[in-house]
């Protein structure tokens, strides 16, 4: 580090310190969730695991809670996904690539070193829209030999070698290596205003050629699409991004922006992704955007997202911005697909956090006179006859099932945030995580989740059952991971 770096971090640091203040008795903070130290978060970045340490990056503004904040790689490490501690800033905004923000990427792990790539942002001045002109967005390489120090920095992609028809918009690559070369995606806009994934090839991760778009010629949903990432998993290939511009129909694509996947093949000689069946969301709840996965050593395909979403307003809000702090990560998510669908489960390392096991069975009419108590814990319910049945969760949280439609309601701890359904002919199980301000609720065994920040006031604690059904439940109240 140089000494101008350490003299910059240390500014930094002296600014959270006010923040500190207010996020230190905030009953909101998160209790197993991670979560910005103070300021902002927003995406994961460079997820990967290197001689068995997890490393999580993100999208970070250490000294502002809100969406304006200088986006810089926030750091956390891990020896089990489950407790993280807390490193030093790894990416700051400070050279002319990346100056307006070191915005979105990725990690590839090669002969035991990391090479990093994100999106360098810079704002040009003078009167522009930011779409069509004043913005660029480079292409930085990055290698570390451990996650920590910097051993090369430089531009692989400038701005003004990406192909004329895409917009200013074009950003966040995601690296991987097949078939002996190496291949990255970029999500991209289109001057025709269409969402595309634009496609390059390298031999030495240094110099890298335009493929053409891997995905998006014959397909279009909304204007842009955001942090693209593709995988193998079970024997089948998978591609992910966040597009915007969506409309909602029916009970899906509610949110204003969208993450979701396709199942497909890719022909690597044209190098087109061709998709089957079609685009779906990972979550239906509120809050969960520009999902990330890697392989762990393990082998594992782990999923974490943005617990959150960009320009909810006027919907729904986040009211911990007064409170010094906005937005954290969704659990680690195990991929696995199975009968040729894609199944999202909790980490089982999270069942270390486990404290008292309760149990208890429930029948017919018996269900509607049974209260829980419970603020941070997991529950997992065996629905072993569904009948028409309502949860009643902290404050005013609902989630209800009649037969048909399963649905998530928030009342005013919602924040703006009120309803979202899922037609739901058969439901076997509910695994639901709790935290102090967050809820993620897995169902039918991962086939879909719903995810969402929820702020009831401190020791809102109740859990209540209404309806008929026949429920067998277990429930966990949970160990705190993060540091006050
Ligand atoms: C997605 C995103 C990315 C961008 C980053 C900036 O939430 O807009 O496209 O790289 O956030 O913070």
């Amino acid at each position: 580090m140089t000494f101008e770096t350490s003299k910059y971090l240390q500014e930094l640091a002296k600014k959270q310190e006010e923040l500190k203040e207010k996020t230190k008795s905030d009953h909101w903070r998160l209790s197993y969730h991670l979560m910005p130290t103070t300021g902002w978060m927003n995406d994961p970045n460079g997820l990967c695991q290197l001689n068995g340490t997890y490393h999580f990056y993100h999208q970070f503004g250490p000294s502002s809670a809100t969406g304006d904040a200088i986006i810089h790689w926030g750091h956390k490490t891990s020896k089990d996904l489950v407790h993280f501690q807390e490193e030093e800033i790894f990416l700051s905004p400070k050279n002319p690539y990346d100056r307006d923000g070191v915005y979105s990427g990725s990690a590839l792990v090669k002969d035991g070193k990391i090479h990093f790539f994100y999106t360098g942002n810079v704002k040009l001045e003078g009167d522009h829209d930011y779409t069509f002109s004043g913005r660029e967005q480079n292409t930085v390489h990055v290698v570390s030999e451990d996650g920590f120090k910097i051993n090369s920095q430089k531009v692989v992609i400038p701005h003004a070698a990406y192909p004329k028809e895409f917009t200013n918009h074009i950003r966040d690559p995601k690296v991987f290596e097949k078939n002996g070369e190496y291949w990255m995606l970029l999500g991209a806009r289109t001057r025709d205003n269409e969402g595309k994934i634009a496609l390059f090839k390298s031999k030495n991760l240094e110099d890298w050629t335009y493929q053409g778009n891997f995905f998006g010629d014959d397909f279009s949903l909304g204007f842009m699409w955001e942090c693209p990432d593709f995988f193998e998993v079970d024997d089948q290939e998978v591609l992910v991004f966040s597009p915007q511009g969506v409309n909602g129909t029916g009970f899906e694509y509610q949110n204003v922006y969208q993450a979701g996947y396709m199942l497909g093949n890719v022909d690597w000689n044209q190098a087109k992704f061709k998709q089957v069946g079609t685009f779906i969301e990972f979550d239906r709840g509120f809050d969960f955007y520009a999902p990330q996965t890697f392989e762990d050593e393990q082998g594992r395909r782990i999923l974490i997202a943005w617990m959150g979403i960009g320009d909810t307003m006027p919907e729904y809000s986040y009211p911990t911005v007064n409170r010094g702090w906005q937005h954290a990560a969704t659990l680690p998510r195990e991929i696995t697909i199975s009968e040729g669908k894609l199944l999202q489960r909790p980490l089982k390392e999270y069942q270390t956090l486990r404290l008292a096991q309760e149990t208890y069975h429930y029948q017919g009419q018996e269900v509607a006179s049974q209260t829980l108590h419970g603020e941070v814990y997991e529950m997992f319910i065996q629905i072993q006859q569904a009948g028409d049945f309502s949860l009643d969760l902290r404050e005013d949280t609902v989630l209800n099932y009649d037969s048909e439609v399963l649905t998530l309601s928030h009342g005013p701890s919602g924040y703006g945030r009120k309803k979202r359904q899922i037609a739901l002919k058969e439901l076997h199980s509910i695994h639901l995580f709790m935290d102090q301000s967050s809820i993620e609720i897995f169902i039918n065994d991962g086939q879909y989740v719903m995810t969402s920040r929820v702020f009831p006031k401190l020791g809102a604690n109740r859990i209540a059952f209404s309806g008929n059904a026949e429920l067998a439940i277990q429930k966990w109240n949970l160990k705190e991971t993060n540091v006050r």
